[in-house]
């Protein structure tokens, strides 16, 4: 009798070793998904509902539903997000994380989702730099831990300001105490939208790729994050095609 319940027990634990994170969100009941919503139009908190929105979350919505489960999101700094994956705070990260060398040594990245690139955004009626290295004895805002804050600390003598929020960030360009803000294209013409007063003064200056990421060991989660977005890229066309003339 003895010795049965050992082998259960043994039984019982190495299954729950085993098991994959697939199998622990589904028992959970719902995909824990860590992001930092001052980016829009990838994540931001709706003004009138005050939920975090955005294309990475209509992505992290629609791993969710391959799951079977609930989507749950946390706003957490951009820095803190890999520590946050790696003490398993978080299932995943979809915050519009450029998939890096560095980072690729600790996290996993999915299969790339969206082309980008840094851009320097100024007031209308300052100077208006077309390079990084205009930048040379100008206060700049950045995210910190972002790749914008990468490319202009590599510059020497840009006296580099570093922000938690985007929205410090602009509000500092706004009142001069900063002279430029440096992040991604897309949520650069977001912010300028919002304030006339701020313009992009620069073309793309980086080439980056978006990807989402999970922790290294949970490779069945990595499998239901690029079918998803395999599935997602299909057009309406494509899925005629695969179904006419697959096989
Ligand atoms: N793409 C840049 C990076 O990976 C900035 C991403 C910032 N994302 C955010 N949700 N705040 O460093």
């Amino acid at each position: 009798m003895r010795k049965f319940l050992v082998i259960l027990l043994a039984v019982i634990i190495s299954g729950m070793i085993l098991a994959g994170i697939v199998d622990e969100i589904k028992k959970r009941g719902y995909l824990v998904v860590g992001t930092e919503a001052t980016f829009p139009p990838f994540e931001f908190v709706d003004e009138k509902t005050k939920e975090i929105v955005g294309f990475d979350i209509d992505i992290a919505r629609e791993i969710a539903k391959a799951l079977g489960v609930k989507l749950k999101v946390e706003d957490i700094a951009f820095d803190g997000l890999i520590p946050s994956l790696l003490t398993k705070k978080i299932d995943l990260i979809a915050a519009a994380m450029t998939i890096t060398p560095e980072r690729a040594k600790v996290v996993s990245f999915s299969d790339p989702y969206f082309t980008a690139g840094q851009v320097i955004v100024v007031r209308k009626d300052s100077f208006m730099p077309k390079a990084f290295e205009e930048l040379v004895g100008k206060k700049v805002a950045v995210q910190l831990g972002t790749t914008g804050d990468l490319e202009v600390s590599k510059v020497e003598g840009i006296e580099v300001v570093r922000f938690t929020r985007y929205t410090e960030a602009f509000l500092e360009l706004q009142n001069g105490r900063v002279d430029a803000v440096v992040l991604d294209f897309a949520p650069a013409q977001a912010y300028v939208k919002m304030n006339p007063g701020l313009v992009i003064s620069s073309g793309i200056l980086s080439q980056e790729e978006y990807g989402i990421a999970v922790r290294k060991e949970d490779k069945d989660l990595l499998e239901v994050v690029n079918t998803v977005l395999r599935n997602l890229k299909k057009s309406p066309y494509d899925i005629l095609v695969e179904k006419w003339f697959s096989k």
